[in-house]
């Protein structure tokens, strides 16, 4: 029999590594004929750690599992799918797991993430073999007709990306992997790394035949050890098995990748500012153009792109672009790894196609806050995405439909707040967060952001408010045009939005007394 205990750091930061111990331990002791399998998590975090029995008749889910837990399972019939008040059933039938449309994270939290054996059994390198049929033109072709986008917030076309390092000149092209995932309230890139980090390896090995590069880079933040752990594994076991090295899978094409930790700086998160301190510099920005796909890293034409765009890429290749593309609303196709985080009922990873409204994600999925307490706000896009009231919950998730109310996807990370939320703090949070991680090159942001904070908090303590409300919109206008990267051109986003959404919490002190 098999049981499977996540190994990703959702279910770690949880117990799960502790209740793992506690299985094999009792498994000894009871000498029961049963194998752990440290699996990836399926992303329902409420309900982690997760066990699940592989039985007879189906997998069956138990959870959340402490390690004092485990003696009671094994004598309600563990190993049989038995009944216990922690058993969940089938985990695919639970609503939250049901509603999904999985294509991107199909096997994360079924396979084990490093064994190259399970992943082809469940569907694994069939695109990179379909890929290898093709000429790198018709690989392009797949991925622009597919309508991937660019999932690390910019949603720029992926195929057009490529074709751009498809036509550069150039001896050596290269691949990164944008793995610096700083956005509050996202983790999307790190469970699937955690959870499945051969479909990561395939969308990059596919993204070098299409392009001609032949080195790929996976840039990780360093805050993401377990990642890096199931990472190494996997490209190790790529590497023996011939997935990756001079012939991918016996073919004529080579690439083969590495993975660099970052140092823990933001703005790394933006690429050229990443390519910067991939060649061992100081991460700063750098002017475009020249675009990376024309001069990248150490100068040559390369891919950067983010995990779940390179993840994305091997069910287009398996299934088609017109299956991928059948999914989703207006220009945004395909499905969308969702992240729903904050003061959330269920909090987890919700794949699905683009188009639910935030209002059926937020009360539906999320079920509400955690508190029980009435949401008011939610953030969509990181620390730089813009802060939605109720009144527009009726917004489709969609990056047309998002920038036409001032808001952003991003990278689809949504925070939710109760209305305990003080939207003036979370607004001079906002240029706190810009103040501390500019990277210093520009003059809007660099000293915008920290003016910016000085001027909220006069508002705060209700010297001219009027006044600072004014010089707070002035200078978000500059950060906004005139800053010469996302981070400063960003933070306007959540501060605008709570200075027009919430009003309220920005009027002079004794008002906001007299009114609470
Ligand atoms: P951008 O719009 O300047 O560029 C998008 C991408 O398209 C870049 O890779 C750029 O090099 C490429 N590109 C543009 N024109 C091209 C062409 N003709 N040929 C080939 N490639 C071309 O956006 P930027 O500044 O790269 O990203 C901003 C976004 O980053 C924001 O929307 C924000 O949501 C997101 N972000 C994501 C974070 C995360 O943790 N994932 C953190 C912070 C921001
Ligand atoms: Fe650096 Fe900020 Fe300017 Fe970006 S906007 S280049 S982070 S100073």
């Amino acid at each position: 029999v098999t049981i499977y205990v996540p190994r990703d750091s959702g279910s770690l930061a949880l117990g799960a590594d502790k209740v793992a111990k506690a299985l094999a331990a009792e498994i000894a002791k009871r000498r029961l004929d049963a194998r752990i399998v440290r699996n990836g998590s399926r992303g329902m975090y409420w309900l982690e750690p997760m066990v699940e029995v592989a039985t007879s008749a189906g997998r069956v889910a138990y959870g959340p599992v402490q390690a004092k837990d485990v003696g009671a399972l094994l004598d309600a019939g563990l190993l049989d799918g038995g009944n216990h008040a922690l058993a969940l059933g089938d985990p695919e039938k639970i609503p939250f797991f049901a509603r999904q449309q999985r294509l991107t994270f199909a096997r994360c939290g079924i396979t084990d993430p490093v064994s190259l054996e399970d992943y082809e059994a469940h569907g694994g390198l069939r695109g990179l073999r379909n890929a290898l049929k093709l000429t790198p033109a018709e690989i392009v072709k797949q991925v622009t007709d597919s309508g991937l986008r660019g999932r690390g917030g910019a949603g720029f076309p992926t195929g057009i990306k490529w074709n751009t390092v498809l036509e550069a000149q150039g001896e050596r092209k290269y691949i990164v992997c944008n793995a610096d995932e700083g956005d509050s309230g996202t983790f999307s890139d790190r469970m699937v790394m955690e959870g499945d980090p051969f479909v990561l390896i395939e969308g990059m090995a596919i993204a070098g035949i299409a392009t001609g590069a032949t080195k790929g880079y996976i840039y990780l933040r360093s805050e993401y050890p377990h990642a890096s752990i199931a990472l190494r594994e996997a490209i190790d076991a790529a590497r023996k098995a011939g997935v990756l090295g001079q012939r991918i899978l016996g073919s004529d094409h080579a690439f083969d990748m590495e993975v660099r930790i970052g140092a823990g700086a933001y703005v790394c998160g933006e690429e050229t500012a990443l390519l910067d301190s991939l060649e061992g510099k100081r991460g700063q920005v750098r002017a475009k153009p020249p675009l990376p796909a024309h001069k990248g890293l150490f100068g040559k034409p390369t891919v950067i792109n983010n995990v779940i765009s390179l993840a994305s890429v091997p069910i287009i290749m398996d299934k088609g672009a017109e299956f991928y593309r059948d999914f989703g609303m207006g220009r945004s196709r395909g499905t969308i790894p969702i992240q729903l985080t904050g003061n959330v009922r269920h909090g987890g990873l919700f794949e699905a196609a683009f188009g639910m409204t935030l209002g059926e994600l937020v009360d539906d999925i999320g079920g509400g806050t955690a508190t029980g307490r009435a949401v008011r706000a939610v953030q969509v896009g990181g620390p730089l995405g813009a802060y939605f009231p109720r009144a527009l919950f009726d917004t489709p998730f969609d990056y047309e439909a998002f920038a036409a109310r001032d808001g952003l996807i991003g990278h689809a990370g949504i925070v939710v707040f109760d209305d305990s939320v003080d939207m003036l703090k979370q607004a001079r949070f906002a240029m706190e967060f810009c103040a501390i991680e500019s990277c210093g090159k520009c003059t809007p942001c660099r000293i915008g952001s920290t003016r910016g904070v000085e001027t909220l908090d006069r508002l705060a303590a209700n010297i001219e408010p009027e006044k600072q409300v004014e010089l707070v919109t002035d200078l978000c206008n500059t950060m906004k045009f005139g800053s010469l990267c996302a981070l400063g051109g960003f933070t306007p986003y959540p501060v605008m939005s709570a200075l027009t959404h919430f009003p309220e919490d920005f009027r002079p002190q004794p008002m906001r007394e007299a009114a609470e």
